[in-house]
């Protein structure tokens, strides 16, 4: 399976980005292909007011890489792991940024949309988070997000894997082993047991077998 991991720290190298690569590499270890895309490298600006600011022939007009790195390497993937730091209780402005842009590409007047309606669902989504404090709930508010990006997307959300620290790298101490959590989450990212019911579906008994 193409699989892609997007990390929306402006702190290369620090927590998210380390747990990141230990997805990415559970996702390699599963002999899936995997690609990183940090949004830092690819987004210079906020989504616009898109009636203003859209080409004639209904393009982006901002010109830096979200719009390779949306077509070309999150659309084809059929399993995505965003990784993001806790920031003021909900993901980096920069990730958000980057769920913002992809708005451009499914309004009707870009001429493409109806293709990126299609590829933007039925994807495998897993998600990264850090944090400094400790409390269970801490980053509860970007893994509801994600789970109604999931809803509307019709994707899956197959988990989500928190990580303490503060310093930078200082996440591979934490005791609850979030860097061997993100590698698990990759490896099995494509077949991990993941259920979201609705009263009518068919359910088997148990879960394992
Ligand atoms: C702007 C900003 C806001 C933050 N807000 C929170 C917060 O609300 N709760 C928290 O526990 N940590 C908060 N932190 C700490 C980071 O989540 C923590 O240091 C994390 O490990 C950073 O991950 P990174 O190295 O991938 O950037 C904040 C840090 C910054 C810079």
């Amino acid at each position: 399976m193409r699989a892609l991991v997007v990390t929306g720290s402006p702190r290369r190298n620090g927590n998210s980005a380390l747990l990141a690569k230990s997805a990415a590499e559970g996702l390699s270890d599963a002999g899936h292909t995997c690609e990183i895309v940090d949004v830092s490298d690819v987004m210079n600006g906020f989504l616009r007011d898109c009636r203003t600011c859209r080409k004639d022939n209904g393009e982006c007009a901002i010109g830096d890489g979200f719009r390779r790195a949306f077509l070309d390497s999150f659309l084809p993937a059929d399993g995505i792991i965003f990784a993001t730091p806790v920031y003021w209780y909900g993901m980096s402005a920069q990730l958000k940024a980057f769920f913002d842009r992809m708005f451009c590409y499914v309004a009707a007047s870009y001429p493409g949309a109806e293709r990126v309606v299609r590829d933007l669902t039925g994807k495998r989504i897993g998600l990264i988070s850090t944090s400094e404090e400790t409390y269970p709930t801490v980053a509860a508010g970007i893994v509801h997000q994600l789970h109604e990006y999931c809803r509307y997307t019709e994707s899956t959300f197959v988990g989500a894997v928190h990580g303490i620290g503060n310093a930078r790298g200082e996440v591979e101490n934490d005791p609850s082993q979030p860097l061997l959590r993100a590698r698990s989450l990759g490896q099995h990212l494509f077949e991990r047991h993941a259920a979201d019911y609705t009263i009518d579906a068919p359910r088997p008994g148990r879960v394992w077998a």
